[in-house]
């Protein structure tokens, strides 16, 4: 059987997420239930750091994307293994912040920074700031000047690079709501303008073309892109870039049939590509930076839930019914995104009931996964993991049809513990008057 990631296997019929036994961590956490497995989400950091220092010695940082999976504990385990964090709301910040995370690596995204949310972030101590538009610089430079300080930012650049994964999260081509286009002459312009500002420090320059991205050569196009801007704007008007994030986005396996990436090899071809261009273009070489997000979360996910009703229409199709659905995880309904599912105690028995496995929300859109192979005698009580589920699904979880949200536990070392408590019924209520 593919298991997907080395963090999951089975014995004796019963599923294993980070060595231990599924079934008895829904009976023990209940269900819906979101696991993490702590040694994988420190192994993927590792591994994204170790390919990092070979590639770029110590000019570089990675940055945790936690708009991935935002909580406290992750921050303190990112922040434990060297790792700076990318945060896009007053809440994360928040969440950064609480968590002892050092602000001063973290950088404050998002396209459409209120006042409130600068005097905000300034006042937590973030470190940078990547300013998408001019009206964003200007009003990050009005706050620094209120306070006295001088504001590093990184404004993001649209390199107009197509990534071909899936459109809602294309954001590197040139009509992309995020950033300002380089071939417009618009980065040009600000650039310029920026430069002016004397409560600004412009430390460079952020792009950011997409996520699930497999495709060959995606981040040294861009790079490529980027430098050579960046050398003309040296040439032009004597800019000196001393940082270079090159965003997100590596994919992740979902399913077996999604290919591996050899995270190592991957920064050791961008880093040829980025010396060489900066070699051509007659510039140093930058701090370059990179935002994982799924890459380091995702694989040490797993969500659990225990089956209720299944249905079969005679001629039709068959439904398995979970106690959880679009709430804990809308990426099926959103974007079609593959899962790999498991009947977590049936491991050993044939899987040739071919099922739609859904949710108890009131759309027939609340799909999990549809056309799923599961153990035809699967009934009420059984338990159904679905595997992968550590990014952009706690993070975009919701309360619709007034579903309290599930729980975080952490695996670690044949030990678990809880991160986030299961939302209760009252909490619920908590802001109603
Ligand atoms: N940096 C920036 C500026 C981003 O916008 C993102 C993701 C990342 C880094 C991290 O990308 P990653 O390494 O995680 O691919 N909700 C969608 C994904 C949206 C991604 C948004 N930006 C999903 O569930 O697939």
């Amino acid at each position: 059987m593919n298991f997907i990631c080395p963090n999951i296997s089975a014995a004796e019929g019963r599923l294993f997420f980070a060595g231990q036994d599924v079934c008895s961590l829904a009976k023990e956490y209940g269900t819906p239930l979101y696991l993490m497995d702590e040694n994988r989400i420190r192994h993927n950091c590792r591994e994204y750091m170790s390919a990092f220092r070979s590639a770029f010695g110590e000019n570089f940082r990675v940055l945790y994307a936690s708009k991935a999976n935002s909580f406290k504990q992750i921050y303190r385990i990112v922040a434990e293994e060297g790792l700076g964090v990318d945060v896009v709301s007053c809440g994360e910040i928040l969440t950064a912040h609480s968590a002892g995370m050092d602000m001063s690596l973290s950088y404050f995204h998002s396209n459409n920074k209120t006042d409130a949310d600068i005097a905000y972030a300034m006042e937590k101590g973030v470190g940078c700031f990547v300013a998408d538009n001019f009206e964003e610089v200007r009003a990050i430079d009005v706050e620094a000047g209120r306070r006295g300080i001088r504001q590093k930012i990184l404004l993001r650049l649209t390199p107009g690079i197509d990534t071909h994964t899936y459109e809602a999260v294309n954001t590197g081509k040139v009509d992309s709501k995020f950033g300002s286009a380089i071939e417009t002459g618009q980065a040009e312009e600000i650039l310029l303008a920026t430069m002016a500002l004397s409560n600004i420090d412009l430390a460079g320059f952020h792009c950011h073309v997409g996520s699930m991205v497999f495709a060959e050569d995606v981040f040294e196009r861009s790079a490529a892109v980027m430098l050579r801007f960046i050398g003309e704007m040296h040439r032009r008007h004597g800019f000196v870039c001393r940082e270079l994030d090159l965003g997100g986005g590596y994919g992740v396996r979902y399913v077996e049939t999604d290919p591996y990436l050899d995270i190592a090899a991957k920064i050791a071809d961008v880093a040829e590509t980025v010396k060489a261009c900066c070699e051509e273009e007659g510039i140093d070489l930058p701090k370059i930076l990179l935002e994982p997000g799924r890459g380091i979360v995702a694989d040490a996910g797993m969500t659990v839930y225990t089956v209720g009703t299944v249905k079969t229409i005679p001629g039709y199709k068959n439904y398995v019914s979970i106690d959880g659905g679009m709430t804990d995880n809308p990426r099926y309904a959103l974007y079609e995104s593959a899962y790999t599912l498991f009947c977590a105690n049936r491991m050993d028995e044939e899987r040739d009931f071919l099922s739609d496995v859904v949710g108890r929300c009131c759309e027939s859109g609340d799909i999990i996964q549809p056309k799923v192979y599961m153990p035809s005698t699967i009934g009420r009580g059984d338990i159904v993991a679905v595997c992968t589920t550590g990014a952009y699904n706690y993070s975009m979880a919701s309360n619709y049809n007034r579903l309290p949200r599930p729980p975080i536990v952490m695996l670690r070392d044949g030990e678990s513990y809880v991160a986030v408590k299961r939302e209760s019924l009252e909490d619920l209520l908590r802001n109603d008057l």
